[in-house]
């Protein structure tokens, strides 16, 4: 069976130079064979983390949405502008929502063994790579295997074409290419066989 991957931007604007890049890094993810579900963090609409709210209600109907979809894949790439050196409340509070226990399931069953590539992208020279460094170590206290690849990619706007495109066959490669490593990290961590059975 093919790995499945689960692609976001931390990003809801629709000319987002992030999901464009998610989409690349997609494209790699696809080649290489694996089953990969582009989504749109638009789509998943939830307040700030509140616990009066959470309490009273539940967990927002977007985030048990988003949850329900981290669950159902193996494999996470996320494209996280950086805002203000950091990641974006966006990401943050999809993430606090998402690990939050809900149907007497354990909080982090979503994240827990999943395997992660992160990349950014920005007009400015760095290409957010600071911002990953936070999404980084958040990830990885929830369980989140965070594979070392990843890229930032800097001067969106010189970078990628206003349909997406990117000009530079090379730096369109390696972009595929942190698509490909996540999905054969994938087939080697379910595709053998455990040395041990329980
Ligand atoms: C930014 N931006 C930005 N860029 C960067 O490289 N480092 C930074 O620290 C920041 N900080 C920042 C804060 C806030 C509040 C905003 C709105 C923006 C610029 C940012 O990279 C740019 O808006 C990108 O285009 C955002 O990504 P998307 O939406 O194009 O994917």
């Amino acid at each position: 069976t093919k790995p499945k991957i689960l692609a976001f931007a931390a990003s809801t604007r629709s000319e987002s130079f992030n999901k464009k890049l998610v989409r690349v890094a997609a494209e790699g993810a696809r080649a290489a064979g694996a089953e990969v579900n582009v989504i749109d963090l638009r789509d998943f609409t939830m307040p700030i983390y509140d616990g009066d709210l959470e309490a009273q209600q539940g967990m927002p109907e977007g985030a048990r949405a988003l949850r329900r979809l981290l669950m159902e894949h193996q494999g996470f790439l996320i494209a996280s502008p950086e805002y203000n050196g950091s990641l974006p409340a966006l990401l943050k509070n999809a993430i606090d929502w998402t690990s939050r226990p809900v149907d007497g399931e354990d909080g982090l069953a979503p994240y827990r063994n999943k395997v992660a590539v992160l990349m950014s992208t920005s007009p400015g020279g760095f290409g957010g790579l600071r911002g990953l460094a936070h999404v980084r170590t958040i990830l990885a206290n929830i369980g989140v295997i965070v594979l070392p690849d990843q890229l930032a990619v800097g001067k969106a706007q010189e970078v990628f074409a206003v349909d997406g495109t990117i000009a530079n066959d090379k730096q369109r490669q390696m972009i595929e290419d942190l698509g490909r490593t996540l999905t054969t990290t994938l087939a080697r961590l379910h595709g053998q066989p455990l040395y041990e059975e329980k």
